[in-house]
């Protein structure tokens, strides 16, 4: 099983999906860029979330707010405070690790069993604003991106003119200095998240908790992910983040061990409280049935887009036996079965050969079904290798131009599971391609 996530790196590093980060200069401990195809794939999950839980629901607006906040949030948060995981030092190499990440109480450096005493370590990353580096400067840069809804609140209450229950729904970029990154884009330092702010009447939070519960299986289910691979884990008090009052906790079946994937709680009203008494602002929703004033509770929705990714590619992942009279080829041929949304690329273009007539009316079709879909034009290699390529980045359609095209005004399709090929007439191949992309 470990040797899937080998694959999985060195796919993603190979195909352009994801590589290490200033590569060229030895880069930098877990930090990751995502190249050609992975920027497709994490668009394609970043924008589906937002069509589906923004753009298509009456009830939730999203927001784009700053990285960097006054440092006051942090501290209301309980993030200064209570953002810490316990950090321990092997007395005879000296690495750092997270406590409750030792297996079995030995070092996985040095195999000693002597460790020093846990100290509590904030994640928060700090850096200072402006020209001097005095303590009033410091400033914190985001370690979730949940505050920002519950700070903005007030100015979406006012412009909006929402009733409970409503949600702000953000992306973007969130930062931790963890003590102990690793597996890849699974922990990173930086990385994105989607979160929801849900806001509801206390009485209402149990019926919202089991909506959300609903809503996140579904995504999981969409993602490509297998039931079997998933569990749903109640968080008993105790191990609950500082503001949480329920909390389940997605986890997936990794290579590396069962883990987090994403994660669902209620945080009562312990953030909208904390930021009243903190700012003496008034956060409080005024019910214009009854007029009474309430502070809204909140039911929390997490996704990392990073985790996204990888599962989507572990999942995607196959290696089959290969008709090598097709592909000319190994006999394993590697192919990313992501659904057709999520597939970096949805249709290659591939004249048969380089030769000017085939070029051209296969740019002529690559210009026509780019309008619609993201293509690839590709005329390097032999077919075989250029087949094999695009099943490796999880192309669902390849649409070759031969000679035959020239007559009879038709080109094949081949689909990437079935490796079927059919004879499409040219003009109807963007309705064609719809129906199987969308169908
Ligand atoms: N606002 C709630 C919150 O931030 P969290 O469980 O700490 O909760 C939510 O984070 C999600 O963000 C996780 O389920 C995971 O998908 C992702 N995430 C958290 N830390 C991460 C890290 N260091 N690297 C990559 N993704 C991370």
């Amino acid at each position: 099983m470990e040797d899937l996530m080998q694959k999985i790196v060195s796919l993603a590093k190979r195909r352009g999906f994801i590589f290490p980060s200033s590569e060229i200069y030895g880069g930098l401990a877990n930090s990751f860029d995502y190249g050609p195809l992975g920027v497709e794939l994490k668009n394609n999950i970043k924008q589906e979330w937002w069509k589906r839980f923004v753009h298509q629901r009456t009830d939730i607006v999203g927001i784009d707010a700053a990285l960097l906040m006054n440092p006051k949030v942090w501290e209301a948060s309980g993030h200064i405070a209570g953002f810490n995981d316990p950090l321990v030092e092997c007395k005879k190499c000296h690495t750092r690790f997270r406590e409750d990440q030792i297996a079995n109480n030995v070092c996985s450096s040095c195999k000693s069993k002597d460790f020093t005493p846990a100290k509590q370590f904030n994640l928060m990353l700090k850096t200072f604003l402006g020209p001097v580096e005095s303590n009033e400067n410091i400033v914190y840069f985001r370690p979730e991106t949940a505050q920002a809804m519950f700070v903005d609140f007030k100015s979406i209450l006012d412009t909006t003119h929402r009733r409970l229950p409503f949600g702000i729904a953000q992306v973007g970029k969130a930062f931790r200095n963890e003590i102990t990154p690793g597996n890849f884009i699974f922990r990173t330092r930086e990385f994105e998240q989607m979160e929801i702010e849900y806001f509801v009447k206390e009485s209402d939070w149990k019926k919202y908790f089991e909506h959300w519960l609903k809503e996140m299986k579904q995504w999981v289910k969409d993602l490509g992910v297998s039931e079997k691979m998933v569990e749903y884990v109640e968080i008993q008090e105790g191990e609950r983040a500082h503001y949480s009052k329920r909390t389940v906790d997605i986890e997936y079946k990794y290579p590396f061990g069962q883990k987090e994937l994403y994660g669902l709680a209620y945080r009562g009203d312990f953030d909208l409280k904390n930021h009243m008494k903190a700012s003496s602002q008034d956060l409080s929703w005024q019910d214009p049935e009854t007029n009474e004033k309430i502070v809204p509770h909140v039911i929390e929705p997490s996704w990392g887009v990073d985790r996204s990714v990888l599962v989507a590619m572990l999942e995607a992942y196959h290696e089959e036996q290969a008709p090598t009279a097709e592909e000319g080829e190994s006999a394993t041929r590697v192919v990313m079965k992501f659904p057709a949304w999520l597939a970096p690329v949805k249709v290659a273009v591939l004249p048969l050969s380089k030769k000017d007539e085939l070029a051209k009316v296969a740019k002529e079709i690559y210009g026509e079904l780019s309008k619609g879909f993201v293509c690839e034009y590709d005329e390097t290699q032999s077919i075989g290798k250029r087949y094999r390529r695009q099943d490796e980045i999880g192309t669902p359609l390849v649409i070759t131009v031969d000679f035959e095209s020239l007559k009879d005004k038709k080109a094949t399709v081949r689909n990437r599971d079935t490796m079927k090929q059919e004879r499409i007439k040219i003009k109807d191949l963007a309705d064609t391609v719809s129906a199987k992309l969308h169908g």
